[in-house]
């Protein structure tokens, strides 16, 4: 088993207490082993020794909901409402993708985030083609959870997304019998009906009783924008969550993105069925889609992680102004002390984590946990001074995603000295712009 040793670092633990500790953590295979203190009587025999003399070391971050196979419409969607910007731009770029253009859309993206420090991403693809971002995935050694989008109903779809009921349930399977614990379990597939006005309530129904039977999550949007709900209650006769818990979709397996237009027994619904949310603040302002009442969630004790949600609506997938962004927008609505530095760093690592239910396994640097780390280098002016300052505050409301030097996954070193060694920049950056441009001849 390959060990490292991680020299010297501030340690930003996210335990329990938030506790902050100087000194080393010990790797074995893809497990932290130990924690804190001068580690080198234990460390012996290293594989690997990581000097991180003065930098701050991390949990990686935990993205809540992403699309990698939207990397490549990045710019190409700007400026509107969130069901123009689907049946305008976004749903007839999806339909033009093609196994070569999912997989740099994804690869871009994945190089995009582990550089940025995110270790972990629960993914939504498209209709087709999912296996190309799995391969991706699995190559760049990120860990995930993702599944193909579902969409079997709905106005102004183009041909290519419109889905026959069965065949969207097959094909999800398929591809969750072969992608699900992949990587040695770095892997794991998730259901993604898109949101209710793209599905039939045959389609969620059967997203219910699979994702029982095999234990995986569903993740899906609900309550982003007003339209989006209008249709849903014309068309249903409930309100979106409402309706959702009427046909019995809202469990512990749950995950839903944005959550921001929900009324008082929608979130009553959500805390007792045990659902989970995750909040896009970036993607929530540039689509004007609204402001999640995140701390109002939050001491309902319903768990909430966060996401940058696809590069044609933030346009970046970067954690730090998700943070930034997470934290600012409560100030205004509710005043300065809510959403501090602390709340908004265990909201995008621990926070993360127990949304996925993955608790257990990352969030924290702890013994025991599989060993997803970043590594900041904190000696620049835009992060100083460093004189007795608070740690939390300095990496939430100062640090950039420029600072991020080193990266591990699963115990393995994925960005080192601010370069990404199992995506190839080089390679990804031309082949996205070719795949793009092949792409938008198909459109
Ligand atoms: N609602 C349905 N599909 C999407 C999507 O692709 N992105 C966002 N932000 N919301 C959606
Ligand atoms: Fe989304």
């Amino acid at each position: 088993m390959t060990k490292t040793w991680i020299r010297g670092a501030v340690i930003l633990t996210m335990n329990a207490d938030n506790e902050v500790i100087r000194g080393d953590v010990l790797i074995e295979g893809n497990k932290i082993v130990k924690v804190g203190g001068d580690l080198g009587p234990v460390a012996g025999g290293a594989d690997r020794i990581i000097e991180a003399g003065g930098k701050v070391l991390l949990p990686g971050f935990v993205q809540t909901h992403i699309h990698l196979c939207q990397t490549l419409f990045r710019g190409r969607a700007d400026d509107l409402e969130l069901i123009d910007w689907l049946r305008q731009r976004i749903w007839p770029l999806e339909a033009a993708h093609d196994e070569d253009s999912v997989h740099y859309s994804a690869l871009l993206g994945i190089g995009e985030l582990l550089r940025s420090g995110t270790t972990t991403i629960l993914d939504m693809e498209t209709v087709n083609h999912a296996d190309a971002a799995f391969r991706a995935i699995e190559s760049s050694g990120i860990r995930a959870l993702s599944g193909k989008v579902m969409m079997d109903h709905g106005t102004e779809v183009p041909p290519a997304l419109q889905e026959n009921t069965e065949r969207s349930l097959a094909e999800s399977v398929g591809l969750l019998e072969k992608w699900h614990g992949a990587a040695g379990g770095r892997i794991h597939y998730a259901f993604c009906p898109r949101f209710v006005v793209s599905c039939t309530e045959e389609l969620l129904v059967g997203v219910r009783d699979l994702s029982e039977k095999y234990g995986v999550k569903v993740h899906t949007h609900a309550s982003e924008n007003r339209e989006e709900i209008a249709i849903v209650e014309a068309e249903r006769g409930m309100r979106n969550v409402a309706y959702l818990d009427h046909i019995g979709l809202a469990r512990p397996n749950l995950i839903l993105a944005h959550s921001i237009w929900l009324d008082e027994n929608e979130k009553r619904i959500i805390r007792e069925r045990g659902v989970k949310v995750t909040h896009c603040p970036g993607s929530n302002l540039k689509l004007a889609s609204g402001v999640a009442d995140v701390p109002d969630l939050m001491g309902m004790g319903i768990p909430v992680g966060l996401g940058a949600d696809g590069a044609p609506c933030n346009n970046n997938l970067d954690m730090f102004q998700e943070m930034r962004l997470a934290a600012f927008a409560q100030k205004v609505r509710h005043g300065p002390t809510v959403m501090d530095a602390r709340t908004v760093l265990r909201m995008a690592t621990m926070g993360g984590a127990e949304v996925l239910g993955l608790e257990r396994d990352i969030g924290s640097v702890e013994a025991g946990k599989l060993a997803d780390l970043q590594l900041l280098d904190l000696d620049d002016f835009h992060v100083y001074p460093s004189y007795d300052a608070d740690l939390f505050s300095r990496v939430v409301y100062a640090a950039t995603r420029g600072d991020v030097d080193t990266v591990l996954v699963d115990g393995k070193v994925v960005v080192e000295g601010r370069r990404v060694l199992t995506v190839d920049k080089d390679v990804v950056l031309r082949e996205s712009d070719r795949a793009l441009k092949a792409l938008l001849k198909r459109l």
